[in-house]
C-alpha cells in the first residue's frame, strides 16, 4: 500500500492553486481524521477501503464539484458551517459585510436581518460576535432554511432564527436597525456561471434577471418600511456594480451612502443609513 505522502504526492487533481490543499482535505475526509494527521504520519498506509473512497472523491474533484460540496462543510469567519447545493458555499468575500457591520452598529440591544441566509453564514457569525442582537435570516428556500437551522443548533446560537420568506413577504410590520443581504447578483447570461465551482451552486443563489440587479432593486425598494430610523442597509454586490448600487440608495433616500472595498480591492459592499 502507498503511504500518505506517497498517495498526496501521485493525486491528480486539475491544476489550481488550491490542488494540494484540495488533496489533503480529501485524504484527511477519506480518513475520518483531521488534516493534520497527515503531516503527523506521513508514513501511515491507509486500508484498502480508505484507498478506494479516496480514489472516488478525486474522482468527484476532477469532475469539478466543489470541494465543500464533497466534504459537507465550509469555514466561515470564526465558524464551520454544513454547506448543500441548496446554497451557496460561504465565500471568504463575504466576511467583509459582516466586518462591517460590526464596526457600523453600536454592541447594544439591536434587531438584524439577514435577507438570502443560505447557510446563515452572516446571521450565524453576527449573532455569534454580538450575544445581545437577535438576528432573523430569511430565504425563499426551504431546504436553505434547514439547513440554517442545523447549523445554529449546531452552534447553539439562541440569538438567532431562520424563516422561509421571499424577501420581506413575512416580515410585514417588522423593523430592525441593520439589513444585511448577499443576494442574487449575476446577470443571467454572465459566462462565468459555467465554470468552476459555481455550475454546481444553484441558480437560485447567484442570478439576478438580465443585469444581475433585479434582487437589489427589490430590496433597496423595500427595505425602508422594515428599517428602524438611523437603521443601515449593506449590500454585496458584483465588483462593476458598486456605482449602480450607491445611485440606486441614493435615489430611494438614503443616506451616508459609500462603498468598501475587498482585500482585492473591488468595491464589493455598498451601504446606506435610512434616516427618514
Ligand atoms: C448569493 S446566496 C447568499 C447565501 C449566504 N447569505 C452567503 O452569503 O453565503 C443568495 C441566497 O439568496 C436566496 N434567495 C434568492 N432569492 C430569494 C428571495 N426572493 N427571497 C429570499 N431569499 C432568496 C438564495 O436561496 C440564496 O440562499
Amino acid at each position: 500500500m502507498p503511504s500518505l505522502a506517497e498517495l498526496l504526492n501521485q493525486a491528480v487533481l486539475p491544476d489550481s492553486p488550491t490542488a494540494r490543499l484540495d488533496a489533503e482535505l480529501l485524504l484527511a475526509f477519506a480518513l475520518g481524521k483531521p488534516r493534520s494527521y497527515l503531516r503527523t504520519w506521513p508514513e501511515h498506509e491507509p486500508s484498502a477501503e480508505q484507498l478506494s473512497a479516496f480514489a472516488a472523491l478525486l474522482e468527484r474533484r476532477r469532475a469539478g464539484e466543489p470541494v465543500a460540496y464533497i466534504l459537507g462543510h465550509q469555514g466561515f469567519w470564526s465558524l464551520d458551517l454544513e454547506v448543500a447545493p441548496h446554497t451557496l458555499i460561504p465565500r471568504p468575500d463575504t466576511e467583509l459585510l459582516v466586518e462591517t457591520a460590526l464596526q457600523l452598529a453600536p454592541a447594544t440591544p439591536l434587531r438584524v436581518l439577514d435577507l438570502g441566509t443560505g447557510t446563515g453564514a452572516i446571521a450565524l457569525a453576527l449573532a455569534s460576535e454580538r450575544g445581545g442582537w437577535k438576528v432573523t435570516g430569511v430565504d425563499r428556500i426551504l431546504d436553505a432554511v434547514e439547513l440554517a437551522e442545523r447549523n445554529r443548533q449546531r452552534l447553539k446560537l439562541g440569538n438567532a432564527e431562520f424563516r422561509q420568506s421571499s424577501w420581506f413577504d413575512v416580515l410585514a410590520g417588522e423593523r430592525f436597525g441593520m439589513i444585511l443581504s448577499n443576494p442574487p447578483y449575476i446577470a443571467a447570461d454572465d459566462r462565468h456561471l459555467g465554470e468552476g465551482d459555481v455550475r454546481f451552486e444553484p441558480m437560485s443563489a447567484l442570478v439576478a434577471g438580465a443585469d444581475g440587479l433585479d434582487d437589489i432593486r427589490q430590496i433597496v425598494a423595500q427595505a425602508p418600511q422594515h428599517l428602524e430610523t438611523g437603521g443601515w442597509l449593506l449590500l454585496e454586490h458584483g465588483y462593476d456594480q458598486a456605482e449602480t448600487v450607491r445611485a440606486l440608495l441614493g435615489a430611494t433616500g438614503f443616506s451616508a451612502v459609500e462603498s468598501r472595498r475587498d482585500l482585492g480591492g473591488h468595491q464589493r459592499i455598498s451601504l446606506g443609513q435610512w434616516t427618514a
